[in-house]
């Protein structure tokens, strides 16, 4: 097994062209959720988990604001804080392959930077620990999976995830927590750009599958993709006030 600490990546990159024109000055993971920027989220789900060690990949004419911002890391008691800045946007294992200099030879995990869940992913990083090797993603189910990656399941085992179907075969989505041992950053390398002219983090979680090799966890208490659309900003922030008011 590896005995390496385990790094924290969380993406922040891409344009977020489905929220202008609250983007079109900025980048969208510097939008607020409720009292907090966005990015503020996913690096406290990766602190909680009791990853210390983080890289935040950025790019776009923003990405300056983000160091203003998160600095060394003091808001979230860390003493230090990694970047990466990605040009252009070619998808979010692109992004990922941007953090081989840091996370080389140790195992990840990867949130994107408008990924906000209730509970934590404490649970998955102990599991994914154990694990000899391989990948782990969370599931969550939806009312509508239409605009995520989607599991088709057969007796209960993933087979294939699909991004995006037009006919979801299943009701579950592939959230964006995904963990990944040493071996991601050659598989990133062998993946092809999509039709859409980006490396699909799908095809990076099929190519773990093709190997049996993933596995996958279902995700207690609530999720929200900030980034999907205006409304799913908008439940993010009631979900995220809600929370504070149950406390
Ligand atoms: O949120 C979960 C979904 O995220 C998954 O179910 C999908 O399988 C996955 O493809 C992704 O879909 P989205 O359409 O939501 O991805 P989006 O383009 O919004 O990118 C999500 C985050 O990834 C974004 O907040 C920043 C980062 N990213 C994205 C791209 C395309 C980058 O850092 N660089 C990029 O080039």
């Amino acid at each position: 097994m590896n005995s390496k600490p385990i790094k924290g990546i969380v993406l922040a990159g891409g344009l977020g062209t489905r929220l202008r024109p609250l983007t079109r000055i900025t980048n969208k993971h510097l939008l607020h959720v409720y009292d907090k920027p966005m990015i503020f989220y996913p690096i406290q789900t990766l602190v909680d988990a009791g990853i210390r060690d983080v890289l935040v990949v950025t790019g776009g004419t923003n990405a300056g604001d983000f160091l203003r911002l998160l600095g060394n890391g003091k808001d979230f008691g860390l003493d230090h804080m990694n970047y990466a800045y990605q040009e252009g946007e070619g998808g979010i294992a692109q992004a990922l392959g941007l953090a081989e200099p840091f996370a080389k030879g140790h195992r990840v995990v990867v949130i994107l930077g408008d990924n906000l869940v209730e509970k934590g992913i404490a649970d998955g990083v102990r599991k994914f620990e154990k694990m000899e090797d391989g990948a782990l993603v969370y599931l969550k189910q939806m009312k509508d999976a239409r605009p995520y990656g989607v599991p088709v399941f057969k007796n209960g085992q993933i087979i294939g995830i699909e991004e995006k179907p037009k006919k979801p075969k299943s009701n579950f989505a592939v959230i964006g927590i995904y963990m990944y041992d040493a071996h991601v950053f050659d598989l990133i390398r062998t993946l092809k750009p999509s039709g859409r002219g980006e490396l699909e983090v799908t095809d990076l979680n099929n190519a773990y599958l093709k190997r049996g090799k993933l596995r996958h966890e279902i995700l207690k208490g609530w999720w929200a993709d900030a980034g999907e659309s205006h409304e799913g900003l908008l439940e993010a922030n009631q979900m995220v006030a809600g929370s504070l008011k149950r406390k």
